[in-house]
């Protein structure tokens, strides 16, 4: 079915039809019918696997990518696709709009995406109001909250940001995401390395076990790492991680590489997602679990377009696959053939 819905969507700029997907999923979450009638027709066959990992229990292996719904706008809906957690975010202390328009380009031939949105969004504050009260389901997806550092907060005083955002979102989510990752706010990935990570890691690490306390409950950090990473400082930031007691690792956000690309929207300033990212990023899951010998879980993301490029990932050494870009080019149908391939295993 969404083979023939496709080429209405692309008709429209990348970022109206994410608005009109998010809009349509946020009035399909706040419709009880609407939400069972999506649960109905996405359902997998078969039942999930559940996953064991940062010590929870993720209903099956597939969640949403964070930036897909950074305010939460959707999640009611989304949590029927059959996603076993949503990565909300990336929430920013403060609103703020983000980088100019037009910033998501579709490159249809290689089937991917470049964007350089630059964290718009509505603020912790919102986000915050989305998830106040929200019950739990037995087989409700999990909740990521993704954290980053609003674009005119200094470099010197992003901790104070990232910090400000756990104390904000442990009580509300299941687990925190730190985005150090991102291409589009200047400055950002500096702290993916040296002195700026122990100490960024460190400041967020005594607010997670402060929370924790006040909670009674584990508050699960996990940090997402760029795939622009070489060798060395792959070595290093795992070992920041490592040494500041965090939960898990992400890898990876979107690159900065242009692999053998063949649209003529290539040369677009931006993070580039989808297809050309599924085995460097495959290949860099291998090389992050050889690192860390199992001393952390491993979330992949980068390039799942079809189930067997996450089961992939799985073999690689990851526990959990995330979606963005595959979601649309395949459509929301591939939630659930994702959840059933690696249930299968
Ligand atoms: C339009 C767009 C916006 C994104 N925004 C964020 C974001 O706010 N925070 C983040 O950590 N990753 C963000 N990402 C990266 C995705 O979460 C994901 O890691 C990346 O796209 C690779 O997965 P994919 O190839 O399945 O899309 C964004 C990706 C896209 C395409």
């Amino acid at each position: 079915m969404y083979g023939k819905l496709r080429p209405l969507i692309f008709r429209l700029p990348p970022e109206a039809a994410h608005g009109l997907t998010v809009a349509l999923l946020r009035l399909a979450g706040a419709l009880p019918p609407a939400r069972a009638l999506l649960r109905a027709l996405f359902a997998p066959r078969g039942a999930a696997r559940p996953v064991h990992a940062c010590g929870l229990t993720f209903p099956n292996a597939v969640g949403l990518a964070a930036g897909y719904d950074k305010d939460g706008l959707a999640w009611r809906g989304l949590a029927a696709l059959p996603f076993g957690h949503l990565e909300l975010g990336t929430v920013t202390p403060r609103p703020q709009p983000g980088n100019p328009r037009p910033r998501v380009f579709r490159l249809v031939e290689d089937e991917a995406v470049i964007n350089r949105m630059g964290f718009p969004g509505r603020g912790a504050d919102a986000l915050a109001r989305r998830l106040k009260g929200r019950g739990r389901r037995a087989d409700a997806p999990l909740i990521g909250v993704n954290i980053g550092k609003n674009k005119d907060t200094r470099l010197e005083d992003a901790a104070a940001d990232y910090v400000a955002l756990a104390r904000r979102f442990a009580p509300l989510a299941d687990y925190l995401a730190v985005n150090v990752s991102s291409p589009n706010t200047p400055g950002l990935r500096t702290l993916q390395g040296g002195d700026a990570l122990d100490e960024l890691l460190r400041a967020i690490g005594d607010e997670r076990d402060a929370q924790a306390r006040l909670l009674a409950r584990p508050v699960p950090v996990l940090v997402k790492l760029a795939p622009d990473l070489d060798e060395a400082a792959l070595e290093q930031a795992l070992s920041a991680i490592c040494a500041a007691g965090m939960d898990g690792v992400i890898i990876s956000n979107t690159t900065v590489a242009r692999p053998g690309l063949t649209s003529r929207l290539a040369a677009q300033t931006g993070g580039l997602s989808g297809r050309p990212l599924c085995a460097p990023n495959t290949a860099l899951v291998r090389r992050t679990a050889a690192l860390l010998d199992g001393r952390l879980p491993i979330i992949a993301s980068g390039g799942i377009l079809r189930p067997a490029d996450a089961q992939e990932k799985l073999d690689a050494g990851a526990s959990l696959v995330q979606l963005y870009t595959g979601l649309i080019y395949a459509g929301p149908g591939l939630v659930g053939r994702v959840v059933e391939a690696t249930a299968r295993g």
